[in-house]
């Protein structure tokens, strides 16, 4: 549910004939409606266009909203990885970012996140750019992940960190909320990040690497 201010800036912009397309791609194959917010989505574009990004890594794929806000920001030559775990999902946003005419610029690992980035350690790839929004116990070892495979002055992004009010409600203490709040306290307080927690829609952390 979004506030009148979100709606509002929302109702700026002209419709994404592109991004329509997955919304409904999403609903029709019956997937959750957790995309990325729309204000969020134009950002994800802006910061992958703003650090030039050639290497970007997306956790969690979904349908492919995010995907096609990431991919469009790309540098010429770069390239998406996707990591997702279900098959279908993957299919799906593959799809979608084919119909919006990014299909060249992704590439899908399905299975368990952490999995796939241990893989990816192993093949010696480092990233520019990280988005994090897959299942929400896994954020801190996402962030670990993200700091030791990215470049310096790498961006870091974390979708959903205020879990729709469950980070401030010291009534929850369930597995998620206690992952994304420690997410949130290291996102603000690690030596080697530059950060801010953005607290619109869902909210959004965005941390840089330093060292560049
Ligand atoms: C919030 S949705 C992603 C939304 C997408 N980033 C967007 O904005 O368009 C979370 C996704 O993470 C996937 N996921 C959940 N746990 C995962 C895991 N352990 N490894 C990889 N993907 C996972 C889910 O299947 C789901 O597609």
């Amino acid at each position: 549910m979004s506030t009148i201010e979100e709606q509002y800036a929302d109702g700026l912009y002209s419709e994404d004939a592109d991004l329509i397309r997955t919304k409904k791609g999403i609903a029709a194959k019956g997937m959750p409606d957790i995309s990325i917010a729309d204000g969020y989505g134009r950002l994800l574009t802006m910061l992958v266009s703003l650090r030039g990004a050639r290497e970007v890594l997306e956790i969690g794929a979904l349908g492919g909203y995010s995907g096609i806000c990431l991919a469009r920001g790309l540098a010429s030559g770069g390239r998406l990885t996707s990591l997702e775990l279900k098959e279908e999902y993957a299919e799906t946003a593959k799809a979608h970012m084919e119909e919006a005419g990014l299909g060249d610029a992704v590439e899908y690992r399905i299975g368990d996140a952490r999995a796939s980035l241990e893989q990816l350690k192993e093949e010696g790839r480092k990233f520019d750019f990280f988005f994090i929004d897959a299942d929400k116990e896994g954020y801190p070892v996402y962030l670990d992940y993200a700091i030791e495979l990215g470049n310096p002055g790498a961006v870091i992004i974390g979708d959903n960190v205020l879990l729709r009010g469950r980070t401030t409600n010291p009534d929850k203490a369930g597995p998620s909320v206690l992952a994304v709040r420690s997410f949130n306290e290291r996102i603000a307080s690690d030596e080697r990040l530059m950060s801010t927690v953005l607290p619109g829609y869902d909210g959004l952390a965005i941390a840089i690497l330093k060292g560049n």
